[in-house]
């Protein structure tokens, strides 16, 4: 995907220290497979407590041309999904493009229509990520699929069957594509080695008060029976805990004071213990946790793994929490190799890290020093926010647009902490493939 000439920048003044309390709304992984599964059910399906984020407007447009009336109240936090009786099953490069998880539109629209078309999707440059798995799932069920003209295009004009499905590894995608292809199915589909995130037991909650039978959720093993039809329900989405865990490790980075509210810390097990062992207090209230931190942090490493494991779309703020700390540190990659370009543009604000592989070696240097650097997905460009929060003078983050893909009011929450942030329009000219 080519960009030229992102629209919108950060600019950061250095030295903060955030202290205050921030909220948390529903899951971005969440709410666009909830928005996709929506299709599953005539009628008007609503989502609560909705983050006012890109990718919801992108969903949103996604849905309507699929057939649908998505309409997203960015102030209410709602998004109400009218579907008619027949939807269309053909998905529009322009917009799947700039959405990964416009994919999650697969499942659903097979088991619903028979067919699906949908435009190998784009999103975060942050690796190879296949969709192997999905097709091999989806044709175990009795599926046709095949690549054409850059579509993946789904066939099981008599319905797809259970099947009992392998994953070579729990992805979160290829679980949730055959969870709700598997809805609609006839007979049992279970699927081995699943996913087990948060986010599948918020879509596998959903799909249950919409008259689906699944067991297992949150597990490794998950059994879905068919049944003819589902009902269009009112769901609150699971609260984001890849926004609770950023601001959990910005009050740790600043060495600040952050009430993180309706933060699940039960969500966050593995990167709260590595917070407290780089020093933080922690504790968790009844409406969310408190991270303070108030002396220099203590380097601690960090493996990105799956569900339970620590996620991969926290690594970039726990390289930038090392990069301030007292020691060195190793931080491991095992899901997206793409993700430590991060560490390049870390490394222009003064930061100490190696690459190789899989790995990246951190030595903390006491202070970073501002520049201008470039944000390459959602949480590699919050994370140099953040990161700008503690270098000397100012610093820039560029292609803003990637964190507003993911954060509700990024720079509007800083400023609430206490810190000096503003988005404004970018004049630097920016390629990249
Ligand atoms: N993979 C395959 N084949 C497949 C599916 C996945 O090789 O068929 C590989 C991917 O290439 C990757 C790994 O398996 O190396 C993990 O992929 P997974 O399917 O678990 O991730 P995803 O569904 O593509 C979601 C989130 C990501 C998050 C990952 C891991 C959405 C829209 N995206 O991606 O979120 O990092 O799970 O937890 O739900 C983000 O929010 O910034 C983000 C990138």
């Amino acid at each position: 995907m080519a960009y030229s000439r992102p629209v919108e920048r950060f600019r950061i003044a250095g030295e903060a220290r955030l202290d205050g309390s921030v909220e948390v709304a529903g899951a971005k992984n969440s709410v666009l497979k909830l928005m996709a599964a929506s299709l599953l059910a005539e009628g008007t399906t609503t989502l609560r407590s909705v983050p006012g984020i890109l990718d919801v407007s992108f969903m949103a447009q996604l849905l309507d041309t699929l057939g649908c009336t998505a309409k997203v109240d960015t102030d209410a936090g709602t998004a109400t999904i009218a579907v008619p009786g027949d939807v269309r099953h053909q998905c529009d490069y322009e917009l799947v493009r700039k959405l990964r998880a416009s994919i999650s539109v697969l499942g659903p629209l097979l088991g619903r229509c028979g067919r699906a078309e949908v435009a190998l999707p784009g999103g975060d440059n942050i690796g190879s990520r296949g969709l192997n798995m999905h097709v091999a799932g989806l044709e175990s069920m009795g599926a046709k699929v095949h690549i054409e003209h850059g579509f993946v295009v789904a066939e099981a004009p008599s319905g797809l069957q259970g099947a009992e499905v392998w994953l070579d590894f729990p992805s979160v995608g290829a679980t949730e594509t055959i969870m709700m292809a598997a809805v609609l199915a006839s007979g049992t589909t279970v699927i081995e080695n699943a996913a087990r995130e948060p986010e599948i037991v918020d879509i596998a909650s959903m799909l249950t008060e919409m008259g689906a039978q699944i067991e297992g959720a949150g597990t490794p093993r998950i059994a879905v029976t068919g049944v003819d039809r589902l009902q269009a329900v009112d769901h609150v989405v699971v609260p984001d805990r890849i926004v609770a865990g950023t601001w959990a490790l910005a009050a740790a980075i600043t060495r600040g004071d952050i009430l993180v509210r309706n933060g699940r810390a039960e969500h966050l097990e593995l990167p709260l213990d590595k917070l407290h062992r780089a020093g933080a207090d922690i504790t968790v209230l009844d409406d969310g946790f408190r991270v303070r931190m108030d002396d220099r942090p203590h380097a601690v490493d960090a493996v990105t793994l799956p569900f339970p494991g620590f996620p991969t779309d926290l690594q970039a703020f726990m390289i930038t929490l090392n990069a301030v700390s007292d020691g060195a540190a190793m931080v491991t990659e095992n899901l997206f190799e793409g993700r430590f370009t991060f560490a390049q543009e870390l490394t222009r604000l003064g930061a100490h890290v190696q690459t190789d592989g899989h790995h990246a070696a951190i030595r903390g240097v006491e202070r970073l020093s501002g520049a201008p650097v470039v944000a390459t997905d959602t949480r590699a460009g919050a994370a140099l926010v953040l990161a700008g929060l503690v270098a000397e003078g100012e610093t820039r983050v560029s292609a803003a647009h990637h964190v507003h893909r993911g954060y509700t009011d990024f720079a509007g929450n800083l400023r609430r902490l206490g810190a000096d942030v503003v988005v404004e329009p970018d004049d630097t000219e920016l390629y990249w493939t």
